[in-house]
Formats: structure tokens, sequence, C-alpha cells
């Protein structure tokens, strides 16, 4: 059965209760974050279904949402999601060679997850840090001015830090 922990539910109602009544709808991205978080890092649909049922909304509002941002994961996904930035400025400064890089690194296309299960590649549209390009976002952290060695740096930490805490 698919229910937010206790301390889960209190976040939610706190969201809930920063809007004003009757526009609970407000709070959907912020509780569907805390779903991804609780559910495994991506939203099934039933997942999708219960948060509709708390937000007292027609679940097709949020798959609409779901479906739109790139933060939200429809699938499973790695224990690190690398979120590569693809849009202009990052792409002049070689993303799509860090993005093939990567690909090639760890045998994997854009959207797929590595067989151990460690590592997704997602690409994704600006995310705000241009003047760092080429970066991508980890988890809560921006990785930034990358390059191959970088990238090798990065996986080799994530590789280390998943074996210390496991
Ligand atoms: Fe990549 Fe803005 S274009 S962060």
């Amino acid at each position: 059965m698919i229910q937010f922990s206790q301390y889960k539910l209190d976040k939610v109602k706190e969201i809930i209760e920063r809007y004003p009544e009757g526009k609970q709808k407000s709070a959907l991205l912020p509780v569907l974050h805390l779903a991804q978080e609780e559910f495994g890092g991506w939203l099934d649909v039933p997942v999708m279904d219960y948060v509709a049922e708390l937000l007292n909304i027609t679940p097709i509002e949020v798959y609409e949402v779901a479906t739109f941002y790139s933060m939200y994961n429809l699938k499973p996904v790695g224990r690190y999601v690398f979120e590569v930035c693809q849009t202009g400025p990052c792409m002049v400064r070689g993303a799509d060679n860090i993005i093939n890089y990567i690909k090639e690194k760890l045998n994997i296309g854009v959207g797929e997850t590595t067989e151990d299960g460690m590592f997704t590649l997602k690409v994704v549209e600006c995310l705000g840090a241009c003047g760092y390009a080429p970066m991508m976002q980890l988890g809560k952290i921006y990785k930034e001015h990358l390059t191959p060695e970088k990238v090798d740096q990065i996986i080799s930490e994530c590789r280390n830090f998943a074996a210390s805490n496991n």
C-alpha cells in the first residue's frame, strides 16, 4: 500500500497550509518531490494517484505536471542521476562532448541506467547556471565547468561513496 510516513504526511500538511483554502493544487510540485524521495526516486502511476488523492485533485492534473518537468522521473532511476544541461550556452561550451563521454564511459544512452543500478543519464534544459557551463545537476548539487576528467572524478566519488555506505 502506498502511504507516506507520518513525518512526510506532516510535511505535506504543512505545505498545503501555505496556500488559501481550496488552492491545495499549488502544493503539487513540492509534494511530488516528497513523493519521489519517499517512493524510490521515481513517480509510478499509483504514487501519482496517491498524491492526487491527498491534494483532492484529479490524477490527470498530477500526470500533466509530472510529465512536464524533467526533475520528475517516470521510471526507475539509478542511485545517482546525472542531469546534464543541453541548452545553448552549455552546448556552446561542449555539453555534447560531455554527454557523449558519459554515454561511453557508463555504456548507457540518455534516459538509461547502468546495469548495476548506480547511474542514470538524463539531459535537461537550462538549469540557470549558464556561467558555469557545461554543467549538470547531481541530486541537490551542481557540478560545473565539466571536463572528461571531472566526470571521471565524479563517477569515482559516487562509486566510493556508495561502497562506503552500503
Ligand atoms: Fe546550461 Fe543554462 S544553458 S545552465
